[in-house]
């Protein structure tokens, strides 16, 4: 149990990978967590004090939940993964409908439970795919996200999404923070299975290559992207949840590459030389970046970790991940 003095922050999707890691950074800094999720984490044990097996979508369940006082309550649960899930457009329909009841009943929830405020996880997807054409100059900055017109449902789930946590602070007084994480990535991360992203999936390809074997990649690889190590997107989302500042903010690296140096990074840490196959496959858009000044601007703090330190560490679990795979199957 939580004693007398201790804080306490309740995680919903603490069974999914920025959940996970996020618990294990609330159990260092002294607080009782208890996480919440359809699964337990896969690849480590949870370190929550509690964890409840249970359905967001079931407002019951979502009041059950939150029985106690929380001081941070933070809303990771979503029905979601990378361009081979949110782009093939065969699950537009659940990634709505999950995930959008998944924010209606814990907002509802919480403001009933007189909660504070909570931290909420929307997307970059959400931002317009007319300024994200170019893709050596993609526009996302935070007030470029009207006229709306995100590529995917998933954006537009998260656009509404953010409209409501919003809507919450102004109409209830709650104190909801709102973040648009640019494709977070490491260890412990979905890495094969067809909701993974281009990082973790660029390594597992890359690990299961032989040198100078051939490594597949959707689209001709000169679309861009940035990518932000778990470190620093937990650094962003919780000093947000603690500054005065509401948000919607982006919490993203600028170090934009394309998806070609993604790959040529990737084997030059494995010391492997791959060949590219560019094959077709769900693309996205053609550029997208994180803008900063916001950030910095409103918490003095942006990130700054390069793209390699944090593909250092993720390609190591990774490739232990193939490697015991492949052991297994033997
Ligand atoms: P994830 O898929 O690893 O974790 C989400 C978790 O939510 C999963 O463990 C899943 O089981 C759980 N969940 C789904 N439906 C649920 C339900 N009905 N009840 C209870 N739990 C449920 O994803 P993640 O990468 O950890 O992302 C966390 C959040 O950040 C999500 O809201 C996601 O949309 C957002 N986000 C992530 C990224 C990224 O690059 N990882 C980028 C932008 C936004
Ligand atoms: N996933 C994946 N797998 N992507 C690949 C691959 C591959 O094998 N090969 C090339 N790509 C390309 C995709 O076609 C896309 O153009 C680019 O790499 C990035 O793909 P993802 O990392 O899967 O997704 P995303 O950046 O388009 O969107 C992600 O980031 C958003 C936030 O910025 C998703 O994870 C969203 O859910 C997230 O909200």
């Amino acid at each position: 149990m939580a004693t007398k003095n201790m804080s306490t922050a309740l995680v919903c999707g603490a069974g999914g990978f920025i959940g996970g890691h996020l618990v294990k950074r609330l159990k260092r800094e002294g607080f009782w967590v208890r996480g919440v999720d359809l699964k337990f984490p896969p690849f480590a044990e949870t370190e929550a004090d509690d964890f409840v097996v249970g359905d967001l979508r079931d407002q019951s369940f979502c009041r059950q939940i939150t029985d106690r006082k929380f001081d941070e309550v933070y809303q990771l649960a979503a029905d979601m993964g990378g361009a081979g899930y949110i782009f093939t457009g065969e699950h537009d329909a659940d990634v709505m409908h999950n995930s959008a009841t998944i924010n209606l009943n814990m907002l509802d929830a919480c403001q009933k439970r007189n909660v504070r405020g909570m931290f909420y996880s929307s997307s970059a997807c959400m931002y317009p795919e007319y300024n994200q054409k170019d893709p050596d100059n993609p526009n996302c900055a935070e007030d470029s996200a009207y006229p709306a017109a995100p590529d995917s449902e998933y954006g537009w789930e998260k656009l509404f999404s953010e409209r409501l946590y919003l809507a919450y602070n102004r109409n209830h007084g709650m104190r909801n923070r709102v973040a648009r994480y640019h494709n977070i990535f490491g260890p412990e991360g979905t890495w094969e299975g067809g909701k993974e992203k281009a990082p973790a999936a660029v390594c597992r390809k890359v690990a299961q290559a032989a040198s100078h074997g051939e490594v597949e990649i959707w689209g001709d690889g000169t679309q861009t992207r940035s990518f932000l190590y778990i470190d620093e997107c937990l650094e962003g989302t919780i000093r947000l949840t603690r500054s005065d500042f509401e948000g919607p903010v982006n919490v993203g690296s600028e170090e934009m590459v394309t998806i070609n140096q993604l790959v040529d990074l990737v084997s030059d840490i494995a010391g492997k030389k791959v060949i590219k196959k560019h094959i077709p496959g769900p693309l996205g858009v053609r550029g997208r970046n994180s803008d900063n000044r916001l950030i910095g601007q409103k918490l003095g703090w942006k990130p700054s970790a390069t793209l390699r330190s944090g593909l250092e560490k993720t390609y190591e679990w990774i490739e232990r991940q193939v490697r015991s795979n492949i052991r297994a199957a033997a």
